[in-house]
């Protein structure tokens, strides 16, 4: 089988390095060898030495007019120009494997009817090398999925786990992510959430049958984690992770993805540095775990040749996992406000008598109860920070109660809130 590579930087180069390497290996377990023929770069004369063998392109037009390949492997990144490209490749009639989360996480229903019966692979899009589509898709077929619980980010559970375990400020352990190559040089994408959640909707494509976009569900990012909400969360037996979440109660479904306080003595919880970690529950397996590397050249290569391999195998397993695209699932997506959850409450104030009263009759006024409640005077006698958790409530009531405390003249700063996964 001969592919072509579109983008050959990080993971196309991970790609070519890994079909040399195991080429024995992966010739015999698809049937025919996977041979890299051609490969898109943004400039000919500046090709490196690792495509020199190949037929190199900078002209799409004119790559796809070469009728000797058999798969197109997109690893260019983006959304507009990889859409065009891999349409232009499915009108054709061509195999598509791409890596791409954020091209799926707006386009990949339209992407999947264009695909029809043509070969369409995606594993690397979500969690690197974890094989958690193919689980999804195929092992865990039989079930109805109950909750997908996902450590998606590397560079989020990186800064979070320095941050808990070496006691620094998120400014400090970003920029060290940074020097290390574990954070882009703009991390908005990555600490902002949305790299997460662009592979929820992915998984929640395959798990629910459901076209919600980035615009549809809550994404909440980390910058605001503060070294006292750490303090908070070591003192109460807790750790904060960046959670991408699905949960199906009857026909509710939550989708969203925001920094959590966790149990320590959860599995999830124990998954620390740049790994990825994804636990599902079906409602007939029950829970399974999946944990490894959620990115790296060979890592997310290894996905990558996995998709190559079934096509070779000529495995005609349907893109998102349905055959029947009739079946209406009946789940309605839960609005961010209506979504419940228990929640930390930070609050910076000035330490004076009758605060703490004020502020719990506020929380009563707006249906918000009290769980546990903890005051930290400043050393200095200045401001005290106080922290409360919560019983449950829909995030509509939280945000209501920010607008009434943030209000108040005794108030420094503004409230911070982080959920409380159970
Ligand atoms: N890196 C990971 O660990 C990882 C994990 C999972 C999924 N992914 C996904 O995999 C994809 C590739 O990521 P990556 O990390 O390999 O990115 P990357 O290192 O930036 O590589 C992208 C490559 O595409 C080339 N390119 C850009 N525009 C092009 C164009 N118009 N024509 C031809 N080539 C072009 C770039 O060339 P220049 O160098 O000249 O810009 C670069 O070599 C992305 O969708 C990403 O989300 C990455």
């Amino acid at each position: 089988m001969k592919i072509a590579i579109l983008g050959v930087g990080t993971v196309g180069s991970g790609v070519l390095e890994v079909l040399e390497q195991n080429a024995s290996i992966i010739a015999a377990r698809a049937g025919e060898s996977i041979t890299p023929v051609a490969a898109l770069v943004r400039d000919k004369s500046k090709a490196k030495e690792n495509v020199k063998h190949l037929k190199v392109y900078d002209d799409f037009d004119e790559l796809i007019e070469n009728d000797e390949i058999d798969v197109f492997v997109e690893l260019i990144g983006g959304v507009d120009l990889p859409y065009k490209m891999i349409k232009k490749l499915l009108s054709k009639g061509k195999a598509v494997v791409t890596a791409n989360k954020a091209l799926l996480a707006y386009h990949r229903s339209e992407l999947e009817s264009l695909a029809g019966e043509i070969p369409f692979g995606f594993e690397a899009s979500v969690a690197g090398g974890i094989p958690i589509i193919k689980a999804l898709r195929e092992g865990l077929a039989a079930n109805h999925i109950n909750s997908i619980t996902g450590i998606l980010n590397g560079t989020c559970n990186y800064i979070l786990t320095n941050m808990m375990n070496k006691g620094l400020a998120f400014d400090e352990v970003l920029k060290t992510a940074q020097e290390l190559g574990y954070a882009e040089a703009d991390p908005t994408f990555d600490v902002g959430g949305f790299d997460a959640a662009h592979k929820l909707l992915i998984l929640a494509s395959i798990a629910y049958k459901l076209d919600a976009k980035p615009d549809d569900i809550l994404i909440e990012g980390i910058s605001d984690i503060s070294a006292e909400d750490i303090y908070f969360a070591s003192e109460f037996g807790y750790t904060i992770k960046l959670l991408a979440v699905a949960k199906r109660n009857e026909n509710n479904l939550e989708l969203r993805v925001h920094p959590a306080l966790l149990s320590k003595d959860k599995m999830i919880a124990k998954v620390d540095g740049v790994m990825n970690a994804i636990s599902v529950v079906g409602d007939q397996v029950g829970e399974s775990l999946y944990y490894g590397a959620g990115a790296g050249s060979r890592a997310t290569a290894s996905a990558v040749i996995s998709d190559l391999i079934d096509i070779a195998r000529k495995i005609k397993t349907p893109m998102l996992g349905y055959k029947d695209k009739g079946l209406d699932s009946g789940l309605k997506l839960l609005k961010s406000d209506e979504i419940s959850s228990k929640f930390y409450l930070r609050l910076k104030v000035r330490d004076e008598l009758g605060v703490i009263a004020k502020i719990t009759n506020i929380m009563s006024a707006n249906g918000v109860s009290i769980d546990s409640f903890l005051q930290k005077p400043n050393s200095n006698g200045g401001d005290a920070t106080i922290y409360f958790t919560t019983h449950t409530c829909k995030s509509a009531q939280m945000k209501a109660l920010i607008d009434a405390i943030r209000i108040l003249d005794f108030v420094v700063g503004e409230p911070f809130v982080i959920r409380i996964e159970k």
